[in-house]
């Protein structure tokens, strides 16, 4: 009898496992997205929207490392669009990273296109957005990638799970906004909101009744996905009386350390656990700007959502509501506590980091202005003293081809459409944090590429400079993650600042925030074929030009080679 359970028992464990095995085969998720104008209200006011779906933000997207994602997106807005899924590798499958005319054409009103790609090693939170025009404000949603079926998170499995994306509203057509914009060569507006989850929050006219409710229970562990999925400004993001313990960041896992305020450039993501350790009620979560520029404009208002506790007392009663207990935030140029932040980030264990390096790459980003063209009427130069606002990597203001992606021309060899000529260094060495000649403003307008072979092994010094004005710039690289081995403030020195190099254990991330009037060096091995745009994800900044492109080549075979184009890749 004994011998027959035990029998009975290990065959069911056996059926147990094959069927635990057979649930780890990856699966394949298809998606519908149509994008489409929607009207949503906020601030008091309708606007038409362009949404996924009808809906903002768009939908979550949730799979498993190792999962492939089919989202067929039907565009029947009447702007041109593309949608990017920020972060993901796309290995050997640039087609269908997104970025409007550098691998794809837009797809354009009443058309469809199919993006097909495997998530592969890649673990935490990411995102999606529309990359065509400013279109983003609007169209973003999340990307959640859980660990391997039967395989766990790093860290104990937290109770609930929430994303949190932060977001900029216009009371206004962000179209609008920043065709005005390229119109008068003027700085665009800045957002007259932050939202959490689409949200505003209390501290806005006509929103309280839709604030954000993040719900949480006394003891248990709380995973925040929060996600910057804002267009133009870095933002501190805190909740009252609660810690933060970051355990991952742009879909890898970190080290964990604990901190009370987060810093978020646009376009990256940070996983946080939070504890329900403190007494049952209400608490504020909040955002507001990190505004690095000294003097220039910004959004100055503040976001909120509540943390509430399923235990606490009762609140809305009308008129004795119980105000949830606010944070206090870090002042807006609060560069200090930014640097304590960033500099805290490492990955789980000692990694791989290239040491050798075959491409030593010095690349300048920063703002410019152009001056008046000749042909221009006073109008259409608003800028500073009568200019346009510019911006460059290296001094080229980066122009996207608008017959061809640069992914297309490259594969099909077609020419004129790019340059291979990307300065690998500054054209001209100046003190690029100092106080920088109004001759040096002006950038030159160029669609130029930086080659590199199949698994060559890249170090990026981003250096940041202070023509017109010294900021933080989030630099994101399609395609790769990156080792940021250092940051520091001031120009980057050779001799020195390699001491400060981690080679042991440094964070992997896809966005660097380049500390203002500073420098940050970042390391990667070209493994993955294609055209790889690199950009301040500031939207204003691609606007003007702060953006360059790297041409991996094909290595050997098929494996290290890019896959075929879709057929149902737009055209131009
Ligand atoms: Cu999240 Cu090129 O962008």
């Amino acid at each position: 009898m004994e011998f027959l359970k035990s029998t009975f028992v290990i065959g069911f464990l056996l059926f147990l496992s094959s069927a635990a095995l057979s649930l780890a085969e990856p699966k394949i998720h298809h998606h519908d997205f149509v994008v489409q104008a929607t009207p949503v209200k906020r601030l008091c006011k309708t606007h038409n929207s362009i949404t996924v779906n009808g809906m903002f933000p768009g939908p979550t997207l949730e799979i498993n490392n190792g999962d492939t994602l089919v989202v067929k997106v039907t565009n029947k807005a009447r702007y041109n669009v593309t949608i990017h899924w920020h972060g993901v590798r796309q290995m050997r499958t640039a087609w269908a990273d997104g970025p409007e005319f550098v691998t794809q054409c837009p797809i354009r009103p009443g058309a469809s296109y199919t993006y097909r790609f495997t998530i592969q090693g890649q673990e935490g939170t990411l995102w999606w957005h529309a990359h065509s025009s400013w279109l983003r404000a609007t169209v973003y949603g999340a990307l959640i990638i859980h660990p391997r079926e039967g395989s766990s998170y790093p860290f104990p499995k937290p109770n609930r799970e929430t994303p949190i994306l932060l977001g900029e509203w216009w009371d206004a057509n962000p179209i609008d906004v920043v065709r005005q914009a390229t119109r008068t060569g003027a700085a665009p507006n800045v957002s007259d909101a932050y939202t959490i989850n689409g949200q505003p929050g209390d501290l806005y006219k006509c929103s309280s009744k839709d604030t954000v409710i993040v719900p949480i229970d006394a003891g248990e562990t709380h995973l925040l996905r929060v996600i910057n999925s804002g267009l133009n400004q870095p933002l501190f993001f805190t909740i009252a009386n609660h810690q933060f313990t970051v355990v991952g960041a742009d879909a890898s896992y970190t080290k964990p350390f604990t901190t009370s305020v987060l810093m978020l450039g646009p376009g990256q993501t940070t996983d946080v656990l939070i504890k329900g350790d403190q007494s049952p009620a209400r608490y504020y979560v909040a955002a507001r700007a990190y505004a690095s520029a000294p003097s220039a404009p910004f959004d100055n208002t503040t976001t909120t959502a509540i943390l509430e506790y399923k235990s606490a007392p009762c609140p809305a009663k009308k008129g004795q509501a119980i105000r949830p207990i606010m944070p206090s935030l870090p002042a807006y140029n609060d560069t200090n506590t930014v640097t304590a932040f960033t500099t805290k980030f490492r990955s789980p264990q000692k990694v791989e980091v290239p040491t050798e390096i075959d491409e030593n790459l010095y690349f300048t980003v920063g703002l410019g202005l152009n001056n008046c063209p000749k042909n221009f009427k006073s109008n259409q130069c608003q800028g500073p003293n009568g200019t346009r606002f510019a911006a460059s990597m290296n001094n080229v203001s980066f122009v996207l081809p608008s017959n061809f992606s640069l992914l297309q021309a490259h594969h099909q060899g077609i020419p004129g459409v790019f340059t291979t000529d990307f300065p690998a260094n500054p054209p001209l060495k100046f003190d690029y944090t100092g106080n920088v000649s109004r001759s040096l403003w002006q950038p030159a307008p160029g669609t130029k590429v930086y080659n590199l072979k199949y698994g060559s092994r890249v170090q990026i010094v981003v250096q940041g400079t202070s023509i017109f004005t010294a900021e933080n710039h989030p630099i994101h690289l399609h395609g790769y993650d990156f080792y940021i081995i250092a940051e520091g403030f001031g120009n980057f020195n050779p001799r020195t600042d390699t001491s400060k190099f981690n080679l042991v254990d440094p964070p992997l991330r896809n966005t660097v925030s380049v500390p203002v009037a500073g420098w940050a060096v970042i390391r990667f091995v070209a493994d993955n074929p294609g055209v790889w745009l690199m950009h301040c994800h500031l939207d204003v900044h691609i606007t003007w030009g702060l953006a360059m492109a790297f041409l991996v080549e094909n290595g050997v075979g098929e494996l290290q080679s890019l896959q075929a184009p879709p057929l149902d890749l737009p055209q131009c």
